[in-house]
């Protein structure tokens, strides 16, 4: 890359974008952020999460966060599902308030796989591509609904007569988001979550014709990607991966090189857009502008960059070709009206991480915009 000492112009990140589908009119996306509020009984969005939304319909893309698809998906306390009628309806109000402010939506989909407790299934183990374990933890909620971790447990290796079952709760939740109002659903195949499961050999140790070669790991990511193109429509589909990084335990050495090669099978699909989440969010090691070029020459569509970024970082890789948009995922928690802010150098108001699992308003619709 070359680097040069004028000032990189921040204001190109308010230029706007096709997105598949739709159009996003900037490219600071709102990342996808697990906040565990949802409503019980239900898994329900409510009003807070309305407020919320509406605060940050700033974003070029407002991205849900991770959504369950069914019941068995669902790997943390008070995360809210996509696989009801109430849920639906409870979403469309979300979905109102982003469009009302003149944005467009995307619900993420999400099966944490191992990532899970028993306790929030009836006793039942979580389910993986494998009967691995994996050294991580998520989060429950206690009595007084304290945030407390967890050790995960061993899972239950799904059947292969349970796969197209899988594939079907991904269509189903589709069908749910779209009729609550969502433009786009993005599958999240990242962060060592369900399909990542599927797609790293450090998990699927799996001997039939969804384990084994590379292609046999692709196999259950691309028969829901096409799954979802078909039932939403071409450009309507965007999917999070983060190939390096060892979020969750799942650090795979052969990753940098299978995630290009992946990339290059979504390339052959009608997405919306590729959504990389990229390792320093989590203390990983940051990807180099090589790798970033392999992935745009193997990805020639859209392409979303996320992972500590700023303002510099995002208008370089623009500018380079080699994203199209950027994911901020804290410091859109911190500035409802962060888009602006980016792209004018305004100051960023402190994060509170505290607040940022569990409980109320506070730390959630309490951030002040400017002036
Ligand atoms: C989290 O709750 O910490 C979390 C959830 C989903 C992700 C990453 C982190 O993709």
């Amino acid at each position: 890359m070359t680097s040069t000492d004028a000032p990189a112009d921040l204001s190109r990140l308010l230029e706007p974008l096709d997105l598949g589908a739709v159009k996003a009119r900037n490219r600071v996306f709102l990342a996808p952020l697990t906040r565990m509020r949802a409503e019980q009984p239900g898994d329900l969005v409510g009003d807070l999460h309305v407020e919320y939304y509406r605060q940050r319909a700033t974003a070029g893309l407002v991205i849900s966060e991770g959504t369950q698809i069914s019941e068995e998906a669902k790997g943390y306390a008070d995360t809210p599902g996509v696989h009801t009628r109430e849920q639906a309806a409870a979403w469309r109000r979300v979905t109102d308030a982003v469009h009302d402010e003149g944005s467009v939506v995307a619900a993420q989909l999400w099966h944490t796989g191992l990532v899970d407790h028993e306790s929030l299934h009836g006793g039942r183990p979580p389910v993986s591509a494998s009967a691995v374990q994996v050294r991580t933890r998520t989060s429950l909620k206690d009595e007084q609904g304290r945030i407390v971790r967890a050790d995960v447990p061993v899972p239950r290796a799904l059947e292969t007569s349970e796969i197209p079952r899988l594939v079907d709760d991904y269509r189903r939740a589709t069908a749910t988001a779209l009729e609550a109002g969502f433009d786009l659903v993005e599958i999240h195949a990242a962060h060592g979550y369900l399909l990542h499961q599927f797609l790293s050999a450090v998990t699927n140790h799996r001997t039939d014709a969804y384990g084994g070669s590379l292609e046999n790991r692709q196999r259950v990511v691309l028969e829901v990607v096409d799954a979802l193109v078909a039932e939403a429509g071409r450009g309507r589909v965007g999917i999070r991966v983060s190939p390096t990084g060892k979020f969750n335990g799942l650090e795979d050495a052969a990753g940098a090189e299978e995630g290009l090669d992946l990339a290059a099978r979504l390339a052959e699909r009608d997405l919306a857009y590729l959504h990389l989440s990229e390792p320093d969010w989590a203390g990983g090691p940051a990807l180099d502008d090589q790798w970033r070029e392999r992935l745009r020459a193997a990805y020639p569509g859209t392409l979303v960059g996320a992972g500590s970024y700023d303002a510099a970082k995002a208008v370089r890789l623009i500018d380079a070709g080699l994203i199209d948009a950027a994911a901020f995922g804290r410091t859109f928690i911190a500035n409802p009206d962060l888009p602006t802010r980016l792209a004018t150098g305004a100051p960023l108001n402190p994060q509170r991480p505290e607040t940022f699992y569990g409980g109320g308003a506070e730390g959630y619709t309490d951030y002040p915009t400017l002036g």
